[in-house]
């Protein structure tokens, strides 16, 4: 397909009136530079609001004033049922069964609440293994989380780097270290699809390598979540925490996820740390002594849900539902391919793409690592009304979404690069 790639506005536009998910992009709010639509590309960081937002919000206040405490059962959703209501849609979205997921807290956070559970250093069995340059909130928690269990940081932690003047590491080089760290491994994090390359890893092998190590393997799927093909479920996967405000489009500091394979999930034994709302949902309002945690990854929930938090999320989901994960991967391909041809004919600036060029070796991000000039051609893209992002050093990162960035978005963006002197 790659091949037949134009870099015309009149190709672009064609692209877009033949493309069945373009009317999706309707359905969100698009911040406004000199009166018109920005030219997103940030969906990476945070995804725009739909529409229907405003109204559900509406439409939660409303039963709120109209309910009171009653709105626990009579609410349109009731709120003490609230958490159910996104396991089917999210279990699509990462291969999972409905009860291995639930919606609860930030990312962060049941990253930690995770690690509590599965990461249990035993004799000479204590070492974490993850990637060089993950996110610093990943590289805080696991940190923290050593030193909670009297380990040295420097000891305890194995980062795989890449080699040598390459950008990426290869997912052989993370299967063969987890191979090399053997009984000393108790645990494999990941970030899924990293935040700062867009390199997609090899989650399916990761997880098969760390379960021959005997440790366990667990994701951050920031980068990851309704942005590429996942089946947690199949693959094996222990755990996994993501955030729904990139590619779920569920709003700033909305409500995360978490995925507990259910081997462990329906394991009572698996130790995690109680609340009322991860307790039985039988003897809950029985205020007896005794944490019984019920089934699935909603054990691993403390307290009741954050509703209007969550009001967001059941919209954007919904959005995202329709769409089908599958259709929007195959749209996604075809976006980013296209940027990238389009960045392939700019040869006045100095810049490489660090992001692998497999299509299923990433998501839909493409990162820009700039030898120089970087921050300049960054504000010549905010000027023409190009909403991208700068991470530093040097890497402007793009996203085109396949939910409401057209290819005709990735023409303009083009456009203004081409046109910098
Ligand atoms: C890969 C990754 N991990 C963790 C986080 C932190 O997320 P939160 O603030 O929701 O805990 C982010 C935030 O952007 C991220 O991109």
């Amino acid at each position: 397909m790659s091949s037949t790639y134009e870099a015309s506005l009149g190709y672009a536009q064609a692209r877009d009136q033949v493309d069945t998910l373009f009317p999706f992009r309707e359905r969100f709010l698009f911040p406004q530079h000199e009166e018109q639509d920005v030219r997103y590309f940030c969906g990476n960081s945070l995804g725009l609001q739909p529409k229907s937002v405003g109204y559900l919000m509406e439409k939660e206040l409303e039963d709120w004033g109209k309910y009171g405490v009653e709105g626990h059962f009579k609410a349109t959703l009731p709120w003490f049922s609230y958490h159910h209501f996104f396991c089917e849609r999210l279990g699509k979205i990462v291969g999972a069964e409905q009860d291995e997921v639930v919606a609860m807290n930030t990312l962060t956070v049941n990253l930690h609440l995770l690690m509590i559970s599965f990461y249990r250093p035993l004799g000479g069995r204590y070492k974490i293994l993850m990637e060089a340059g993950a996110f610093p909130s990943d590289q805080y928690a696991v940190e923290t989380q050593v030193r909670m269990h009297g380990y040295d940081p420097d000891d305890a932690i194995i980062e795989i780097i890449p080699r040598e003047g390459a950008h990426l590491i290869k997912d052989t080089d993370i299967i063969n270290a987890i191979k090399e760290a053997g009984d000393s491994l108790a645990l494999v994090i990941i970030g899924g699809v990293n935040y700062y390359t867009g390199q997609f890893f090899d989650l399916e092998n990761i997880t098969k390598a760390a379960h021959s190590a005997g440790a366990y393997a667990g994701f951050d799927l920031a980068h990851a979540v309704g942005n590429v093909s996942l089946q947690l479920h199949n693959w094996n996967v222990d755990f996994a925490c993501w955030c729904s405000y990139k590619y779920l489009n569920s709003g700033p500091g909305g409500v995360g996820g978490a995925f507990v394979h259910e081997r462990h999930g329906n394991d009572p034994t698996i130790f995690r740390l109680g609340g009322w709302w991860g307790n039985d949902e039988k003897s809950r309002f029985k205020m007896q002594k005794g944490f019984v945690p019920q089934k699935g990854a909603a054990s691993w929930q403390m307290s009741n849900a954050p509703v209007f938090n969550m009001v967001a999320h059941n919209a954007a989901l919904d959005i995202f539902d329709k769409a089908g994960l599958p259709a929007l991967r195959e749209k996604s391909i075809q976006l980013t391919g296209y940027m990238e041809f389009l960045l392939k004919q700019i040869t006045h600036l100095p810049f490489e793409i660090i992001t692998p060029s497999e299509p299923e070796r990433r998501g839909c991000q493409l990162s820009l690592l700039f030898i120089e000039r970087g921050r300049e051609v960054f504000e010549a893209l905010t000027q023409n009304g190009i909403v991208a992002d700068w991470r530093e050093p040097n890497v402007i990162r793009i996203a085109p979404v396949p939910l409401y960035n057209t290819f005709e978005d990735c023409y303009r963006f083009y456009e203004v690069l081409a046109q910098i002197a």
